[in-house]
């Protein structure tokens, strides 16, 4: 017999980066995008690897120490900090989340997993205890990261967050209309974090006020969004875009990107997630969905994908 977990991919409304610093940022999840997890019960024995099937990848994984990659290392560490020993561990993981691509897929991917060895061996997990898992992994890939992907996407709710304490979920006023545009450009955010740490050492002045701008964003839209004032939200979106531009975490692509859907109409548009390459977001209206999904096609964005958040 098989069972199954799952969990959602992710997106940053708004905050990254500054959100390590300890301002509060924005993130709700992509429940239409997945990773999925299957533990067959029937398996006779311990199986030392784990078969992925994610996008752009499709691999085997070993649960042993021979492999030295992220991936590997983070579901090994998933692994150990279970509490218990799995037993039947014939795994599969099939998501749709792009890797590296600022959605949450490593977070997603494990959080999935767990879910269903978990449930493959008849415990119970909270979603505080997966929330930390879930983290513990994170830091393989991030070194220090917030813990915003892994809290959205254990919660699978929108959130308001804030480093060290204590998730808010927030409910949208007006159904918030977001089109995903991928560049199709993998970027580790690890790099962009430590990237945005250097500058902020050579220049802690201009970086500090900065981010402070981006935390003052970040809490003005949990207002806009728990009211619904969506024109105000969107241009809080590109003004939140370009204090990111001067963090450097923007590209020429994600900025080809963002002009595109604002052209096209979009209420605002920015990057989403670690940037350099992965997605970008836009606010639009039913009226303006189709030209502005039109115009990140042709500005080469590699696929759009539509959410809701309601
Ligand atoms: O994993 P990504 O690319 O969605 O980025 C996460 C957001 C950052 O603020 C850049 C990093 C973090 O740990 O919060």
């Amino acid at each position: 017999m098989k069972v199954f977990g799952t969990a959602a991919a992710k997106i940053i409304l708004f905050g990254e980066h500054a959100v390590v610093y300890g301002h509060p940022a924005i993130a709700v999840p992509v429940s239409t995008i997945r990773a999925a997890a299957s533990v067959d019960l029937s398996h006779p024995s311990h199986s030392t690897r784990l078969q992925v099937f994610a996008q752009d990848v499709d691999r085997w994984v070993s649960l042993d120490e021979s492999q030295e990659d992220g991936l590997s290392a983070s579901i090994r560490r998933a692994i150990s900090l279970l509490g218990f020993e799995p037993s039947g561990m014939a795994a599969a993981i099939h998501s749709d989340i792009p890797l590296a691509s600022g959605l949450g897929s490593g977070a997603a991917l494990t959080a999935a997993l767990v879910r269903a060895v978990t449930l493959a061996n008849s415990q119970y997990m909270s979603n505080e205890t997966l929330n930390a898992i879930v983290y513990e992994t994170e830091r393989i890939h991030h070194g220090t990261p917030s813990g915003i992907d892994n809290t959205v996407i254990v919660y699978e709710k929108p959130i308001y967050f804030r480093r060290g304490h204590d998730l808010e979920p927030i409910r949208s006023a007006a159904p918030l209309m977001l089109l995903i545009g991928d560049t199709g450009i993998s970027a580790p955010t690890k790099e962009s974090v430590a990237d945005v740490r250097r500058l902020y050492e050579d220049h802690p002045l201009e970086i500090e006020s900065v981010l402070n701008q981006i935390g003052q964003i970040a809490e003005m839209s949990r207002a806009l969004i728990e009211s619904g004032d969506l024109l105000q939200l969107g241009r809080n979106m590109t003004d939140n875009h370009h204090l990111l531009q001067e963090l450097t975490v923007s590209s020429h692509s994600l900025d080809r990107l963002v002009n595109a859907a604002l052209a096209a109409g979009a209420l605002g548009a920015k990057l989403s997630g670690g940037g350099r390459g992965g997605n970008m977001i836009a606010l639009v209206e039913p009226t303006t969905k189709r030209a502005v999904s039109d115009s990140l096609l042709d500005a080469g964005a590699v696929r759009v994908i539509q959410t809701t958040v309601t």
